[in-house]
């Protein structure tokens, strides 16, 4: 989704933006732009391109202390150059950047056409300078503060303004927006990705708090602009960590990353071959629990089907998996014992944060699990516990999946040793399996050639489809999610079971099938499902850790380390992310930056 940073200081602007652009162009854009002010008028480039196109547009022109830029998502208004921010007042004295939506603009827009304000472009943006402009009468951050007060929706803002062109406002209502603090120079930020370049000291915004950068320094005021203290903490990330280091693609490198990603979440939280979670919810809160409730989006939501299947086998507890976008509009039904999980990568996901809020609201007990520290999700729960994947830049999630399963595979245990619902041995077994689990991925990702060489042969197909039981079939769909969104060869993954019931009439001559199988106690009837669709014309690669399967009813067969079922995800997925990575490659398009995608939905 849109990406904001914004300078003040001694540097450059226009190179300080144009770096921060470039690491947030992760999160997804269709157009961009930067603002400077350069003797005493805003200078503004916007395109339709990427960074780099604009970063040649602005290479000669002058030099700026002050500035702010965009990368924009398209939501109101196509993705033209008229639409991509900022977006300036008709007096030309007002300039802002903008992410999030604007929900009451149209009313806005024709209370502002009525005054005399003309309109170019078809956003819900630009209502915001010119409402500013309304209400300057002296004292810009008082017009800030009514045209805030007028504004409905999420939105964070970057605000310059020539009266004062050495000062840049921000402001924010559920929109994540940081400030950094660097030697006599400040920032913002949509996150922390843009700015560690130049400064690891940082503070977030808090919805309906400003903040004003001057003068190398940055004053906080509250939501009625009395100065207000905030704390500068440091944020442990390198900018490192948001390169490549030789990897042709992020998600390359983060598929690469599994391993040390597995090693650092289950090093986390085994201590002495225990699993030790720093949680509020006391053996009683546990021993209580009636159902858990698991929230999330995506990828995050197929990790969260994968934790269905553990906790429930290995505590009896009923698990719920819901999507957030629809939780949060079904009138959920919650039980005062219930327990609700909220996984997340980003943190940032809009529906997951409203599905947080109103289960909040309700009184339910809940916990979260997240990648990125200090995100709005981790600072909104008292239980939470981390997912330890490091920056996730690819769009497409993979280091961020297997660590989200490889917690909930630790949180079930943990659970199941709590509610002593299954053998004790066999706990300290899986317990043992996920601590060198690490060491089984290496081997997956060790033949990258034979990954490869089936991405080549399907890059040219239309449909692919993603077959599997139980957990396997949760596989499924993550490998199926993984290939549609990057490669856009259309997929869909399917219980074996449910063939027969309609898919089946899908499967002729050629019809490439992938078949998942870790179920020695499925095997048999996975076997004769197989049978079926071979039998209709299908290709079928077979993912195994089995070996009773007869090779007459696959095509090719790829191999996966033996391991106990419950936590064959975290294997069996890897195949499938490096397949969607090099179908993608041989078909010549942007494996890290899909299209009408983006990293972060911080809207609905
Ligand atoms: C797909 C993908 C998305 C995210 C989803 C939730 O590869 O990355 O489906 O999983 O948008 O995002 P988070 O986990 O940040 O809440």
């Amino acid at each position: 989704m849109c990406g904001i940073v914004g300078y003040v200081g001694e540097k450059d602007a226009k190179s300080v933006l144009l770096s921060g652009l470039k690491k947030l162009e992760y999160r997804g854009y269709d157009s961009c732009g930067i603002g400077t002010i350069v003797g005493g008028k805003f200078l503004v480039n916007k395109n339709t391109n990427r960074i780099d196109s604009l970063e040649e547009e602005v290479k000669e022109t002058p030099t700026s202390k002050i500035g702010v830029g965009h990368t924009r998502w398209a939501t109101h208004g196509g993705a033209t150059v008229e639409n991509a921010h900022p977006h300036v007042s008709n007096n030309k004295k007002v300039l802002v950047v903008h992410n999030g939506i604007i929900e009451n603009y149209a009313r806005l827009r024709e209370m502002l056409k009525a005054k005399g304000y003309k309109f170019y472009s078809d956003t819900d943006t630009e209502v915001i300078p010119n409402l500013i402009d309304l209400y300057n009468k002296g004292d810009f951050m008082q017009a800030v503060k009514k045209a805030m007060d007028m504004l409905e929706g999420s939105f964070a803002l970057g605000i310059i303004n020539l009266d004062d062109p050495n000062t840049l406002v921000a402001a924010k209502r559920n929109s994540p927006l940081i400030v950094g603090i660097g030697d006599a120079e400040s920032f913002i930020a949509s996150d922390f990705s843009a700015i560690l370049k130049y400064t690891d000291k940082i503070s977030i915004l808090e919805n309906d708090e400003y903040a004003v950068l001057k003068n190398g320094g940055v004053y906080f005021y509250d939501s009625e602009l009395n100065p207000c203290g905030k704390d500068f903490k440091f944020i442990d990330m390198k900018d490192e960590a948001t390169e490549k280091n030789g990897y042709a693609h992020f998600m390359l490198k983060e598929i690469n990353e599994n391993t040390i990603t597995i090693k650092n979440t289950v090093s986390e939280y085994i201590k002495d071959d225990e699993i030790v979670f720093d949680l509020k919810l006391t053996e009683e809160d546990i021993k209580n629990i009636n159902q858990i409730h698991i929230v999330a989006c995506g990828t995050a939501m197929h990790a969260g089907l994968n934790g269905k299947n553990i906790i429930e086998t290995l505590t009896r507890i009923p698990v719920n998996v819901e999507v957030a976008s629809e939780f949060r509009y079904k009138n959920p039904i919650l039980k005062e014992n219930d327990l609700v999980i909220f996984i997340s990568q980003s943190g940032e996901t809009a529906d997951t944060v409203a599905c947080l809020e109103l289960v909040k609201e309700r009184g339910i007990k809940y916990m979260s699990m997240v990648n990125v520290k200090e995100s709005t999700i981790d600072r909104m729960s008292e239980n939470v516990i981390y997912t330890k994947a490091g920056p996730e830049i690819a769009v497409a999630s993979t280091k961020a999946y297997v660590a989200q399963v490889c917690l909930i595979d630790l949180f079930a245990i943990y659970l199941a040793k709590i509610l002593k619902t299954a053998d004790k041995k066999y706990l300290k077994q899986l317990t043992y399996e996920l601590k060198t689990m690490h060491a089984a991925v290496q081997t997956v990702l060790e033949h990258p050639e034979v990954y490869a060489e089936y991405g080549k042969s399907i890059a040219s197909e239309l449909d692919m489809f993603y077959l599997g039981r139980g957990l396997d079939y949760y596989v499924a769909l993550e490998g199926s999610l993984k290939l549609k969104e990057i490669s856009y060869i259309h997929s869909e993954a399917c219980q074996f079971g449910e063939l027969k019931h309609g898919p089946i009439a899908l499967i002729e001559e050629g019809t490439n099938v992938i078949a998942i199988c870790t179920s020695k106690k499925l095997l048999g009837k996975v076997v004769s499902n197989i049978k079926e669709v071979k039998a209709r014309g299908a290709k079928v690669l077979l993912i195994t850790n089995q070996t009773q399967v007869p090779h007459e009813v696959y095509d090719e067969r790829m191999e996966i380390p033996h391991i106990d079922e419950l936590l064959s995800p975290i294997l069996t997925v890897i195949p499938l992310q490096l397949i969607a990575y090099y179908a993608t490659v041989e078909k010549g398009l942007d494996v890290d930056k899909p299209r009408n995608l983006a990293k972060s939905v911080t809207v609905e």
